[in-house]
């Protein structure tokens, strides 16, 4: 039960990772507010774990790339639950595979809205509730951040301003007691993933070869990723800050 008595925020938490991390924390007895565009999935993750879980798990419809919705939903999960501890800004999209030339300036725009101004604009909203808990908070950033990924200019730069915004938040927040971590995933089994391969011309094989990416011969389940943001949620982290923590099973190995 180590996150008994505590409140977090999973955006886009009805599906994939953000699913994993709602999963994960109610079974450690946490509140949990999941802030998704998905209403239908979300209400129905919320209604499984609320009969399994001491804690509260509810879905709060929410745009995330709209800053006045996700001021609005965040003030309403405070106004409910009564405290915040943990924010994770999860909510992202994958754009399909696109040269440089075929993106449009209008794409670019909406997806940084939705994958980076959503978790500047949590943290802006958040922070003055996390300065009372002296909480935390997660950044689902990318193992692109850092490798970069073919036919993903965009997305790859989303995911690298998530994690530069970690590092001078951290600094910034961490005056007042809040820590900001990223988490930098390879490759995860979600639906996201399963929609990107549906885009390619075989499927099932571009999943193995996905999978063979890791050292294990597998994708990470959004459970394993989920584990690493509770690990960064409460205090057996208490002196990791402004990190980017890759987990990657050995994606990256072997240069
Ligand atoms: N799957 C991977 O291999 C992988 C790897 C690295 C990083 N990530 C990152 O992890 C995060 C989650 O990815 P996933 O694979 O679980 O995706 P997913 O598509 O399986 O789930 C994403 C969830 O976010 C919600 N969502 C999307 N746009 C939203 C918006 N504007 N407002 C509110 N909710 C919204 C969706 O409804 C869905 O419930 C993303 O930020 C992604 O970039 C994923």
């Amino acid at each position: 039960m180590r996150f008994q008595n505590r409140v977090v925020i999973v955006t886009g938490g009805s599906k994939g990772i953000g699913a994993g991390c709602v999963r994960v924390f109610a079974a450690e007895g946490g509140s949990v507010a999941i802030l998704d565009l998905d209403e239908g999935a979300g209400g129905r993750l919320a209604d499984e774990l609320s009969a399994l879980s001491p804690g509260r798990v509810r879905c709060y419809g929410c745009d995330v790339s709209d800053g006045g919705a996700l001021a609005g939903a965040i003030e309403a999960v405070v106004r409910d639950f009564g405290r915040l501890d943990c924010l994770i800004n999860n909510a992202g999209i994958h754009p399909p595979a696109m040269s440089i030339d075929e993106t449009s300036l209008e794409s670019v725009e909406r997806l940084m809205r939705i994958n980076f101004l959503s978790s500047f604009a949590g943290a802006k909203f958040a922070a003055p509730h996390l300065r009372k808990t002296k909480g935390t908070i997660v950044n689902m950033s990318s193992m692109t951040a850092v490798l970069g990924q073919e036919k993903s200019a965009a997305y790859s730069a989303s995911k690298g301003a998530q994690l530069s915004l970690t590092k001078a938040l951290a600094l910034e927040l961490g005056r007042d007691g809040i820590r900001v971590n990223a988490v930098l995933p390879s490759n995860v089994d979600t639906p996201l993933m399963r929609e990107w391969a549906a885009t390619l011309d075989d499927p099932e094989s571009a999943l193995e070869r996905v999978s063979q990416m890791q050292v294990f011969g597998r994708m990470a389940s959004p459970e394993e990723i989920g584990r690493v943001c509770l690990f960064l949620a409460t205090e057996d982290s208490s002196f990791v800050t402004g990190q980017g923590i890759e987990v990657e099973g050995g994606a990256s190995l072997d240069y």
